[in-house]
């Protein structure tokens, strides 16, 4: 799929079907994950693919929509604010590493026939506590079912785009 076609074609999925996911599809996610670039090319994230139900369903009760239970599987992205690295002013780049790592992986998605729906609105504590990391620098920044949309989700429902002009100028 050309890439035009693939940022055309995306939108937040809200609801799956059962149907499993290749694992040569996963695979080449992988590897669009691991080509995204990060500051100082630190590479402090991991993304973790989850089948395993009995895990899923625990990240899932940390969201407040029931609709996320209904994906075959679940990526969290994890990022490192100890390894990432930091601006002038002190501040952790983390959350712009992880914000194109996920995008990369979101996209490689889409180019795979799946759907995915970025999700940030869940307590990171408790989100934390069912990934096992706290009391560590390693933190969940976003999580996104994946898996096959169901025939009416598929159908085109993204909300609209400001007017180009109004987001994107050139300047000569
Ligand atoms: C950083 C980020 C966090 C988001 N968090 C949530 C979320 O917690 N729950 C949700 O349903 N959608 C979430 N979304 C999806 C946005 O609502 C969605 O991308 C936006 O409305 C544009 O729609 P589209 O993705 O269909 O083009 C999030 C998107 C981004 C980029």
């Amino acid at each position: 799929m050309d890439i035009y076609e693939v940022f055309r074609s995306r939108y937040s999925y809200r609801a799956y079907t059962d149907r499993p996911i290749p694992a040569d599809a996963l695979k080449r996610m992988g590897e669009a994950v691991s080509l995204a670039p990060t500051a100082c090319n630190l590479q402090p994230f991991e993304i973790l693919v989850v089948l395993n139900d009995t895990l899923r369903t625990k990240i899932a009760s940390v969201y407040s929509r029931g609709w996320l239970q209904s994906a075959p599987a679940i990526a969290v992205a994890i990022g490192d604010r100890g390894v990432a690295w930091k601006r002038a002013e002190g501040d952790s780049i983390i959350d712009v590493d992880i914000g194109i790592v996920m995008q990369h992986f979101v996209l490689a998605a889409q180019a795979e026939g799946l759907g995915t729906c970025w999700i940030c609105a869940f307590e990171r504590a408790a989100m934390d506590a069912v990934m096992g990391l706290t009391g560590t620098e390693r933190s969940v920044v976003a999580i996104t079912p994946v898996g096959y949309p169901t025939e009416e989700m598929r159908a085109d429902k993204r909300p609209g785009r400001k007017p180009l002009e109004e987001i994107y100028r050139i300047i000569d």
